[in-house]
Formats: C-alpha cells, sequence, structure tokens
C-alpha cells in the first residue's frame, strides 16, 4: 500500500472512494454540483434498491467506490471510519485496482489517522511459515486533502510510526514459541534498542535474576531449557527535544518538562504449557501469545522514542516459558519475592503473576510514578468481557479516566473492574504470606495479587489482555492471530501525559472529555 497525499484530486485515479453514513456523504466538498445531485438520489434509492457496501458507480462520469462508514455494530465512530477504510483496501487490492483516491479534504485530522491506519491494517500479512508467499496487489491511495495537505503529511508520518509498531508486536506473537524463546525475543530487543535513538537496554539473565532476587522469573523459568529474561528498556524524553520527530522537532528546552515516570510491565511467557499443573490440548496452541504483554510494551517503547514524546518511559519485559522438565516448579513450592513476600504456588498455571512480581519490584527500582502492566493473565478475563474489550484493574481515579479515554480515542475499548478487596483473604496460604491463586473471581484474584506487589505510592494500571490479544476467528481488521491490542494506547497514553505536564492540566483534561469530533453515524 501506498499513499499520496495531495491538494486536489490528480486525475490519475482508476476509482474514487466516498465515505458514506445512511443518508449522508462525509468529506464531500470537492464533488461538483452535478455529482452531489447524482450522489443524493443514489442514497435516498438505498432504501428500494440492493445498494451495498462498497458497491461501485458511476458519479461524475467516475468509477466511484460507496464505502459505508458505519457498517458493523458496536463500534466508535472513528473505529467505523477505520473499518470501511480497511474493507476499502481489501477490496481494491482484490479487484487490482491501481490507484484510488479518497476524498477527504473536509476529514478532521483524527478521522484522517483513523482511515489510515485501516489502510495500513489491511496491508498486514503474516505468512512467515506459508511454504509459499502470496504478494497482495499493491495499491496507491491518493488522498485528496484540500487545505490539510501539510498537516495530513505530518499525520501519515505519525501513523506509519504507530502501524510499525503494531506489526512487530504481531509478528512477534504470531510466531511460534520454538523460534521465539526468551533468549530469541532479547535479541529482538537488542536489535530495536540499538537502532532506536535514545532508547537503552538492560537485559538480566537466570543468574543475575537469581543473584538479585527476582525469584518470580527464576520459579517460572527453570523448569525449561529456555533461560528467562527480564528487560529492561528506558527513554528520557522529560529533557531535550519537544514535540515530535513527525512535527518537525519543536526544540523548546524551556518548556516544563514532566515530573512523571510511566512505566510499562509485560508479560512475557513466550509458551505456556501451564507447567506441572498441565492444560488441556485445545487452549494450548494459543499460548504462542502468552509473550503479547512483553511484545505490546517493547513495540509501544520504541515507537514512543521514535515519535521523542517528551516524557520519561520505561518499559520492563518478563520473559520466560513455562514448560515441564526435571526442575520445574511444584505445586506446593514456596519462594520468597523480590519485595520480601513469601509465595506458595498452588497452581504452575498461574505463573504470569509471579514473573510480573519481579516486573513491578523492578519498576519500582528505577523510580516508577505511574505502572502500566499488559498481561494475558486470566481465562476468566475471557470469560468475562471476550475479545472486544480489555478488562483493566486500577489503584488511581485520574490513570484510571487517561485509559479508558485514551483506549477511545484508539478505537481499544476497556472496561473498569474492581479490586474487590473481600476476595483479598482467599490468597491467604497457610505456610507462606501469599498463594497464586485466589478466590472464584479469577481476574480479580489475579489482579489482588499482582497489588500486592505494588510499590508505594505508585499510580498502577493493570490490562488483562487474555481475551484481546489474539482471536482465532475474524475480528474487525484481524483474521487470524494477534490484533496488536493496547499498542496505541500505551502511546497515546504517554502523548497525554507529556502534553497535560508541559502546556496546561486544562487541554489534559479537554482531551479527557472528547476532544475528538464524532461522525454521527
Ligand atoms: N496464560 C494463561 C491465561 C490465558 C488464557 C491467556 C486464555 C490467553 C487465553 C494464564 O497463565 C493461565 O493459565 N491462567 C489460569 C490461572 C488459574 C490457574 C488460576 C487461568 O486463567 O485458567
Ligand atoms: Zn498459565
Ligand atoms: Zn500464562
Amino acid at each position: 500500500m501506498k499513499t499520496n497525499i495531495v491538494s486536489t484530486a490528480t486525475g490519475k485515479a482508476n476509482a474514487y472512494a466516498l465515505f458514506f453514513v445512511k443518508k449522508s456523504i462525509q468529506f464531500s466538498n470537492i464533488l461538483s454540483e452535478e455529482a452531489e445531485k447524482q450522489v443524493e438520489s443514489v442514497l435516498n434509492g438505498m432504501n428500494d434498491g440492493p445498494f451495498e457496501d462498497l458497491e461501485f458507480l458511476e458519479i461524475d462520469n467516475q468509477p466511484t467506490i460507496f464505502v459505508d462508514a458505519a457498517k458493523e455494530r458496536g463500534l466508535s465512530s472513528l473505529d467505523h471510519l477505520r473499518m470501511a477504510a480497511y474493507r476499502l483496501a481489501k477490496k481494491a487490492s482484490k479487484r487490482q485496482i491501481p490507484v484510488v483516491s479518497i476524498m477527504l479534504a473536509d476529514a478532521a485530522p483524527e478521522q484522517f489517522k483513523s482511515i489510515l491506519l485501516g489502510l495500513h491494517y489491511a496491508d498486514y500479512k503474516f505468512d512467515a511459515y506459508k511454504s509459499k508467499q502470496k504478494e497482495a496487489f499493491q495499491v496507491t491511495f491518493e488522498i485528496v486533502a484540500g487545505e490539510q495537505v501539510a498537516e495530513f503529511k505530518k499525520i501519515a508520518e505519525v501513523a506509519a510510526i504507530e502501524n510499525k509498531a503494531i506489526v512487530l508486536t504481531k509478528n512477534l506473537i504470531n510466531t511460534s514459541a520454538s523460534d521465539l524463546t526468551p533468549a530469541e525475543f532479547v535479541e529482538n530487543a537488542n536489535t530495536i534498542a540499538k537502532f532506536t535513538p535514545g532508547l537503552s537496554i538492560k537485559v538480566r539473565n537466570m543468574k543475575q535474576l537469581e543473584k538479585e532476587g527476582f525469584m518470580g522469573h527464576v520459579t517460572v523459568g527453570k523448569g525449561s531449557s529456555h533461560e528467562p529474561y527480564m528487560i529492561t528498556l528506558s527513554y528520557d524524553g522529560s529533557k531535550g527535544a519537544r514535540g515530535t520527530k513527525a512535527a518537525g522537532k519543536n526544540v523548546n528546552k524551556n518548556v516544563r518538562t514532566s515530573a512523571d515516570h510511566l512505566v510499562f510491565v509485560g508479560k512475557g511467557l513466550t509458551f505456556d504449557t501451564g507447567g506441572l499443573c498441565l492444560k488441556p490440548p485445545k487452549s494450548m496452541p494459543e499460548m504462542i501469545s502468552d509473550m503479547s504483554g512483553a511484545a505490546t510494551v517493547l513495540a509501544a517503547i520504541q515507537a514512543i522514542a521514535t515519535l521523542e514524546l517528551p516524557i520519561k518511559v520505561s518499559a520492563v519485559c518478563c520473559l520466560a516459558e513455562n514448560a515441564i522438565g526435571n526442575k520445574s516448579v511444584l505445586p506446593g513450592d514456596i519462594f520468597t519475592a523480590k519485595n520480601g513476600k513469601t509465595v506458595m504456588v498452588d497452581n504452575t498455571d498461574a505463573e504470569g503473576r509471579l514473573v510480573l512480581s519481579d516486573g513491578l519490584a523492578e519498576a519500582g527500582l528505577i523510580g516508577a510514578t505511574h505502572i502500566v502492566d499488559l498481561a494475558t493473565l486470566t481465562g476468566a478475563m475471557v470469560r468475562a468481557l471476550g475479545y472486544a474489550v480489555a478488562g483493566f484493574f486500577c489503584n488511581d481515579d485520574a490513570l484510571a479516566l487517561n485509559v479508558i479515554n485514551c483506549g477511545e480515542a484508539c478505537c481499544e475499548k476497556f472496561w473498569s473492574m474492581p479490586l474487590e478487596e473481600e476476595y483479598a483473604d482467599a490468597l491467604k496460604d497457610h505456610f507462606a504470606d501469599l498463594k497464586n491463586t485466589g478466590s472464584d473471581a479469577g481476574a480479580i484474584a489475579a489482579a489482588l495479587f499482582l497489588q500486592e506487589f505494588v510499590p508505594e505510592n505508585t499510580a498502577w494500571a493493570h490490562w488483562d489482555i487474555a481475551g484481546t490479544a489474539f482471536v482465532s476467528k475474524s475480528w474487525k481488521y484481524t483474521d487470524f492471530g494477534a490484533t496488536g491490542f493496547g499498542v496505541q494506547t500505551l502511546i497515546e497514553l504517554a502523548r497525554r501525559m507529556s502534553s497535560a505536564s508541559d502546556e496546561s492540566e486544562d487541554a489534559a483534561n479537554e482531551d479527557a472529555d472528547g476532544e475528538y469530533a464524532t461522525v454521527e453515524v
């Protein structure tokens, strides 16, 4: 897919795409008066005649594709646009249309970005394991941007960086577990750190983890022939360059910088067999995605550093393989976590929370003011909210609101779950301080367990992405496999936290109240 952003149509297009919602065409100010009338009569006739999404009609003597920007149920208006662009790109590639012109002269910037991301999503394929790779037909999308050309070009640069992060996340997740071991993940992270200016990396291997008392990793990882690792990536944009690269390096060293240190922590089980509490075969292949949290935080910090967002951000990847071996942790074993609490391993399949206890400790050691952890943590969350909504738990109201709002702006849905203290007692063990399973409310029990390891006075949000990270049937812009869920919301969170610290808190609050223009659907 190529894009070419122009002020007026070049006349080179083989087809024109018009986005419509019910009876009105969106972003249509470039149509001739005659064409407006034609379009109106087409849309008026919609109820009577066979008129469908992606229908081709002659308007102004040009082949015109009508794209329904409100087709699916339950999506935000921005997501409708993204889906519509995705479908359009798929259709155009299938029909081998070389150049498609999209009329967006009067689209709002965030609408344009959403459409662009939809086109990018359509371009993704993961065929590394196919014996023959099929080349998809390359479509060029001419974006008619009117007076917004310069702004749209900047947005396109930002969207390309974000898309790269989404693609990286998906590729890591979709790679099978024997090819993406903890050591391989480290290799990937090292390469990323090397080629991303401003991004530094620290890697701890099994020996170092044991020496420093990160026993969650050791306990989970010791049963595998692939040793566990913990990676800490750091980027400090709070001093120096302001604004994004794509915004043209708006350098102003006098602007107040953020005192926040946002730390992402990602569950990185490159495979989860369940350990000695073995999983049933049916649910096992999907466990290649049990490192989704780690992949997402790695990709997000890469994008944040590339965009040069003015905030300090770190990402901790907690990598291990939960396998069966003669050194595997045994149910009933007790270990001492990094913060000194003792934990009895009641169920070896509840391993994510054990490695995350180290990730949370590391976040505290490096001075986190805000922690967001991402984990494919519980089957209970999948049963509660399915694949379309991620549940999150949070100990800080402002951060919780920020998560919801950032998610909404990125077309990623979050639902706030309770850290229900009544269930905390169920985590108590006879011999140890804690055990790693709790009440029937599995997702809440896991979050309450994690809370035991959150450093004091730190705002913390835990995202359980077990349902949203990977889909086994077609969902929105993913056919099968990794969705890339969370990457954009993390980037947006860093963006909003950095802008709230420099200009004014008011601006951030306005954002939170819905800066994004909506299309009536
Ligand atoms: N990785 C799984 C959770 C999971 C389930 C992720 C489905 C993606 C899709 C996790 O390690 C796990 O096995 N959790 C157990 C915990 C239980 C033993 C307390 C679960 O949820 O069943
Ligand atoms: Zn497990
Ligand atoms: Zn797991």
